[in-house]
């Protein structure tokens, strides 16, 4: 979706805006992300404020409205959401503004801030009073018949660790774009943390040494891990072959080789 600048959006979304900002003193559009329209940092009255939305009628609103019912239960390293606001058409989020920068996960400093925000989402428990879906839900069509059970558990997990959802700034790692919040097996996100670093470049051994620091992963069943791995080849490989995008493409390819590496590698991995 090709991004839209703050002040492109209708007069009453904006107004609506300046009904919880005060005076919008400027606005800088977001780099990273595809999903929202608008992502952009506000300079208000009442300081800055980060805001992301899409219009009403697009197809992404779900996702929208899993992110603010997520948004109380999260935890301190997750960027609060302050407001959100429907008007004009669009759908509006308004976030703490994190002044800083996308992770990268090729700088070990980065992945060891990124580990501690990791642990502490780990101790979170999903919440039962909003409607997630489990991990058994999104991966277990992956899987001969059953297995998805094996990734079930009561761990809130965050499933998107691609590093433009992680922002770096005083020495603390903040996970934001809470749009897949998911219930399921705690060893699943350093599963898609290690998918990531591999991304940047960094072997599947590598990106396990990485991961294995988490108590989670250690304390996996390594069968489940198998499961999920191939699971998640199949998905990456499936969305590959619906559109080629290189990123895509490669994606699919660093899950095969995780999965791969993680059948050869004796246990503990
Ligand atoms: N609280 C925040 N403070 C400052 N910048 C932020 C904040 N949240 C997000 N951003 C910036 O905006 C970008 C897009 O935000 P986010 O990832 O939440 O939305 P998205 O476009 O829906 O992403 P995606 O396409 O990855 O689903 C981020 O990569 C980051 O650069
Ligand atoms: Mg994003």
């Amino acid at each position: 979706m090709p991004r839209v600048a703050f002040d492109e959006l209708p007069a009453t979304t904006r107004q609506a805006v300046t009904m919880q900002t005060g005076h919008i003193v400027a606005a800088h559009t977001a780099g990273g992300g595809i999903n929202s329209a608008i992502a952009a940092l506000l300079d208000t009255e009442k300081g800055p404020v980060f805001v992301k939305g899409i219009p009403t009628d697009n197809p992404q609103v779900a996702s929208q409205e899993r992110e603010i019912a997520i948004s109380p239960h999260l935890p301190a390293s997750c960027p609060r959401l302050l407001w959100h606001v429907e008007a004009g058409g669009w759908v509006l989020l308004g976030y703490e503004a994190v002044d800083g920068r996308h992770a990268d996960y090729t700088a070990t400093d980065d992945l060891n801030l990124v580990l501690v925000a990791l642990a502490e989402l780990q101790e979170v428990i999903a919440p039962d009073d909003i409607e997630l879906k489990t991990a058994a839900e999104r991966w277990g069509k992956y899987t001969e018949e059953g297995q998805g059970e094996l990734f079930a558990g009561d761990t809130l997990l965050h499933t998107d660790f691609a590093p433009d959802n992680v922002l770096i700034h005083s020495g603390r790692a903040r996970l934001i774009d809470w749009a897949w919040p998911t219930r399921g097996a705690a060893w699943i996100d350093p599963f898609m943390l290690a998918l990531r670093i591999m991304e940047t470049g960094a072997t599947a051994a590598q990106a396990v040494s990485w991961v294995q620091r988490v108590p989670s992963w250690r304390e996996s069943d390594p069968k489940a891990l198998g499961v999920f791995a191939t699971a998640v080849t199949r998905l990456w490989r499936e969305i590959a072959a619906e559109d080629p995008a290189p990123w895509k493409v490669a994606m699919a390819g660093h899950a095969a080789q995780l999965k791969t590496h993680l059948f050869v590698t004796p246990w503990p991995y």
